[in-house]
């Protein structure tokens, strides 16, 4: 069997019996006033962090979300958009497309507000998604690129930039590792179908995206997920992995290099009242201003005794430079 179809037949089971806390992190999913998630979807949330980020759900978008799970974070999407087909959810394994159609109708009757027909389920494969080009101004995954081996990955990013309209934003959760994953673990293809084994560095992870033409990526969270202990895992020593959600905007690279942000500010500690580099950044004394991660690297190396900058705090939510 190819790691594709052991990942397959994985989800296929774990469709049928779900496995509480498969993925997820130990805090609950996001709850939204006036949503009640079914027990059984509650169940099977088989993500790693979130990728619904009510920002980026302004103007009644259309979403398509990859590999739908127990549909959870679909029915979270539908909840923002609350019209006919406005997400569209994928996934190419049948048990898995059965049990969201399944915890979908449980929750249109848990919710007033929620019709199954908000979401519509389609057959279809991260490679292959069952859209046109340019017509969707939305594509979420969450926690599953990170099974892709590298070459997959590039090619299912591809597809998202592909489908997405000019300006689109792709919504991610993924777990990502604190160093390199050795190869023993990586050909593990039970560990990779569980997202232990797959996962890319974040800096490998953010030159993916880059690679493939997203010119600004955003992290909106950055946290602890699982340990691989060096007893369990035929380690030297033990391997954290974090999960990463983050959103990568289709639109050009600027030439110098993509906006990456972090949640890095700028801070101007010198005499005067304004300080201003001269390409477009102007500072107030003592006022943090939020920068992309090029950005501090300039001002910081302009300026080190007038410009002070912050750590990545790793929450970044729109504004600033750029
Ligand atoms: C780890 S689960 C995540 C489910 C869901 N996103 C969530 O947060 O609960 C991975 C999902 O991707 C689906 N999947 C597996 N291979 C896929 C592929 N090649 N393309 C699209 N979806 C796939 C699985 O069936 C499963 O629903």
């Amino acid at each position: 069997m190819t790691y594709l179809e052991t990942a397959a037949q994985f989800y296929s089971d774990v469709a049928e019996t779900p496995q509480i806390g498969l993925c997820c992190v130990q805090s609950s999913p996001l709850q939204l006033p006036g949503l009640k998630i079914p027990e059984q979807m509650q169940e099977m949330n088989y993500g790693c962090g979130t990728t619904v980020h009510a920002a980026e759900l302004v103007g009644n978008p259309v979403v398509l979300y990859v590999g739908v799970g127990g549909g959870l974070e679909a029915l979270q999407f539908a909840y923002f958009s609350r019209q006919k087909g406005a997400v569209i959810a994928v996934d190419p394994v049948p048990a898995m497309r059965e049990a969201a159609a399944r915890n979908l109708q449980v929750a249109a009757q848990e919710n007033d507000w929620f019709d199954a027909s908000f979401v519509e389920i389609r057959e279809g494969d991260a490679f292959a998604l069952p859209v046109p080009d340019a017509s969707v101004d939305v594509v979420a995954q969450n926690c599953l690129f990170n099974i892709f081996e590298p070459a997959d990955l590039a090619k299912a990013l591809k597809e998202t930039y592909r489908v997405l309209k000019p300006g689109g934003r792709l919504l991610m959760s993924d777990p990502i590792a604190t160093r390199p994953i050795p190869q023993h673990l990586k050909e593990d293809q039970r560990l990779r179908a569980l997202c232990l084994s797959g996962a890319l560095t974040y800096a490998e992870y953010v030159q993916h995206l880059v690679d493939v033409g997203f010119g600004q990526v955003e992290v909106r969270a950055r946290r602890p997920y699982r340990l691989l202990d060096k007893y369990n895992y035929q380690l030297d020593a033990d391997l954290l992995l974090e999960s990463l959600d983050s959103v990568s905007f289709k639109v050009p690279v600027p030439d110098d290099g993509a906006c990456i942000f972090t949640g890095k500010t700028a801070i101007y500690t010198g005499k005067e009242e304004l300080f201003d580099d001269g390409a477009g950044h102007v500072l107030q004394r003592g006022v943090p201003a939020a920068v992309c991660d090029k950005t501090a690297g300039k001002l910081g190396g302009l300026m080190p005794d007038k410009v002070l900058i912050t750590d990545s705090t790793w929450h970044y939510n729109g504004g600033g430079c750029c």
